[in-house]
């Protein structure tokens, strides 16, 4: 039986059923998957029983692992992390700011697998921000002025020892294992539009937050723009809430959509297990 594609009727995002992902997978269906995934940016599969060596199998049929900094893995899976937030915790929440993963890497990760295997009673929802439609969005004058330019992308703000997570992190009561180092001051450019390697499709990358300036341009100017387009990157047209149950897997195409965390669930622990797809260099 072939897969049942049921899409969102958001701006990006579908459910995937008629797979069992404990299995291994045909090249044929890992196919069908990597085309269901380009189209909807945003696959949920339901009903999935999946301990860390099945996420990581499923992973990579769809490229070799990322490299996961400033986290420490789960006990046994070098290539897996955990999302957790205890019932009670009242440190920041983790991923909070509309990001595209890992993208101040030279090679930033292709996609992301998030497993949900303690979701909360309501609450907790993950929104992502399809950036083909952000882009489609833009004036043409502001598209014009941002198409050639370069973004600046940092961790600092968030991983470096004067950053969010750095030396004075309160992380009393934090079930994550985040780390900082100095390694996070280190810059990477980026096309602020970048086509899309397998859809070709052209695509606003990453955001403020990750991009610290626009190569060439003032502190103060490169931040005016980067606002400016940041309310098309995230505007409720563009945007799709994905609600989590117990045992669902969701893939993500970092290439081509930001996400962010969201809270509402005071009082309930939450936990996924994370893995990266990276770069791939031969899709
Ligand atoms: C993440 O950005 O990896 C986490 C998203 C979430 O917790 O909803």
């Amino acid at each position: 039986m072939g897969l049942e594609i049921e899409p969102s009727g958001q701006a990006c995002g579908a459910t995937v059923r008629g797979v069992d992902l404990r299995a291994s997978l045909s090249a044929e269906t890992v196919a069908e998957i990597r085309t269901q995934w380009l189209e909807h940016k945003v696959l949920s599969f339901p009903d999935q029983i999946l301990n860390d060596d099945d996420q990581g199998r499923f992973t990579q049929y769809f490229g070799p692992f990322g490299d996961d900094p400033f986290f420490d893995p789960v006990d046994g899976h070098p290539n897996v992390a955990a999302i957790h937030r205890g019932a009670d915790e009242t440190t920041p929440l983790f991923a909070e700011s509309w990001h595209s993963d890992w993208s101040f890497q030279q090679f930033p990760p292709d996609g992301t697998c998030l497993y949900g295997r303690v979701i909360p009673p309501a609450g907790g929802d993950t929104l992502f921000a399809n950036q083909t439609k952000a882009l489609q969005s833009l004036p043409p004058e502001l598209r014009a002025q941002i198409e050639t330019l370069n973004g600046i992308h940092s961790a600092r703000l968030s991983y470096a020892p004067d950053g969010m997570y750095g030396e004075h992190d309160d992380a009393a009561g934090r079930q994550m294992s985040i780390t900082y180092d100095e390694s996070a001051y280190d810059t990477q450019l980026h096309p602020l539009v970048r086509t899309h390697p397998e859809t070709g499709e052209a695509t606003l990358y990453s955001t403020i937050g990750y991009i610290i300036g626009i190569d060439g341009m003032t502190e103060a100017d490169a931040r005016e723009l980067l606002i400016s387009i940041y309310h098309h990157q995230i505007d409720e047209a563009v945007q799709y809430r994905h609600v989590w149950e117990p045992n669902m897997l969701v893939m993500w195409d970092n290439r081509c959509v930001l996400h962010r965390a969201t809270g509402g669930y005071e009082g309930h622990e939450r936990l996924l297990h994370r893995t990266t797809i990276g770069y791939n260099t031969n899709p």
